[in-house]
């Protein structure tokens, strides 16, 4: 079964196009490498041992889409990853943002409606809660103004989604709200591959630890937290990637359930039989269910792999808050997926993939 994947050069994206293609998918990427490089694609490769379609170009050209879809012919599905990420840049460009984000999805969804590709995931953030009401955080916690535009653009697009589906238009689609994806594949073929200054604590770490950068500074200790620095939900990028294979197979089974027919399974390429469920979107939460402290990270870094991190505690950072992480109880219930790395797995593999790039 051919799947889109958007932004497929990037770090969530360049995984789950390996896992896609080792449970028998195609995977078909796209990327304009706005924040990516074209050795990710190389790297996929080295990891599976052949290449795999790719299309440079931008999602939110019509034009580029619509080409791709002719190419490719019998696409079935996408998943959208492409998006520009970074909070502080969005909040100096927020048109930027708007525009790439939200035009990318429009797009997509447009050309899939046109060439009859039904499942769609979207990746979408943690951030869409903001300073959450409880923790931890479930799919129902209300949902608060987001800290910044990059975050708007989340919501938005989860109400785009929530909207083509509401006027039937034919998805059957999720929403991945990812907490914080740390680590890298373990072959070190691939990762997190930042252009210029880091956003992420753990790049900051890795880069501080290859001696690219001066220092960490640790963003407060004074939250109300046990050791006063803030706390996250650190997911391994491999755990993470694995959820959307499961998140495609839950919706080609949810869509047959809903019919009461059953689809055949259609990994082959052949064209599944005719059949129509009507559209649905659901949302599901991917972290590990625990918080870390950002001295717990560091602590830990240091452990796994015998270093000796150079840090100093500073100030706040505008916009950070003290504690979020996820209840994944209902990835665990409806798609079968649970996180099973732990976080010094995924520091240790981070590092491997920092020094693989010496
Ligand atoms: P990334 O920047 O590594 O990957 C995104 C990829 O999309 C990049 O390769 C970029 O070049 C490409 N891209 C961006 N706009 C494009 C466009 N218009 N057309 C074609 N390609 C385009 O980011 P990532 O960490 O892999 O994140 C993937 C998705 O997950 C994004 O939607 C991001 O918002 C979301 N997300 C990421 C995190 C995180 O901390 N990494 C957390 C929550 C959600
Ligand atoms: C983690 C912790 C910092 C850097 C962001 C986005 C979110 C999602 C994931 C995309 C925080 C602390 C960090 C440093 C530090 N991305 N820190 N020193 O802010 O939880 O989430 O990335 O969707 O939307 O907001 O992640 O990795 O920036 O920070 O002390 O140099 O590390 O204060 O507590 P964050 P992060």
């Amino acid at each position: 079964m051919k799947i889109l994947v958007t932004g497929g050069a990037g770090y969530i994206g360049s995984h789950t196009a390996v896992e896609l293609a080792q449970a028998g998918y195609e995977p078909v990427l796209i990327d304009n490498f706005s924040n990516s490089r074209p050795s990710a694609v190389d790297g996929i490769a080295r990891v599976l041992g052949r290449r795999l379609p790719f299309y440079e170009g931008d999602c939110c050209d019509a034009d580029f889409m619509r080409r791709v879809f002719e190419s490719e012919k019998d696409v079935a599905g996408a998943i959208h990853f492409a998006a520009l990420k970074a909070v502080g840049e969005s909040i100096e460009k927020p048109e930027l943002y708007l525009r790439n984000n939200l035009g990318s999805l429009k797009n997509l969804m447009d050309a899939m409606e046109k060439f009859n590709a039904r499942y769609l995931v979207f990746s979408s953030s943690a951030c869409v809660y903001g300073e959450a009401d409880e923790l931890p955080v479930r799919e129902e916690t209300s949902l608060k103004r987001p800290e910044s535009p990059y975050g708007e653009t989340k919501q938005e697009c989860e109400r785009m989604i929530e909207e083509a589906v509401a006027k039937n238009r034919p998805f059957r689609a999720v929403s991945l709200r990812y907490f914080n994806p740390i680590g890298a594949h373990p072959s070190a073929h691939i990762g997190e591959l930042p252009l210029g200054i880091p956003n992420n604590l753990v790049p900051f770490v890795t880069q501080t630890a290859a001696g690219i950068l001066p220092e960490l500074v640790v963003f407060g200790n004074d939250y109300p937290t046990p050791d006063g620095t803030a706390i996250r939900d650190y997911i391994h990028v491999v755990d993470l990637a694995k959820a959307h294979v499961k998140a495609l197979e839950y919706l080609r089974t949810k869509s047959e359930k809903r019919e009461g027919k059953c689809e055949k399974a259609d990994m082959n390429g052949s064209s599944p039989v005719a059949f129509h469920p009507s559209p649905f979107h659901e949302i599901f939460n991917l972290g590990t269910g625990r918080g870390n402290s950002v001295f717990e990270v560091i602590k830990t870094f240091e452990e796994v792999n015998g270093l000796k991190l150079k840090y100093r505690v500073g100030a706040r950072r505008q916009g950070d808050i003290a504690a979020l992480y996820a209840s994944c109880d209902k990835a665990q219930r409806e798609l079968g997926w649970k996180a099973t790395l732990t976080l010094a797995e995924g520091l240790r593999d981070a590092w491997k993939w920092q020094c693989s790039l010496k």
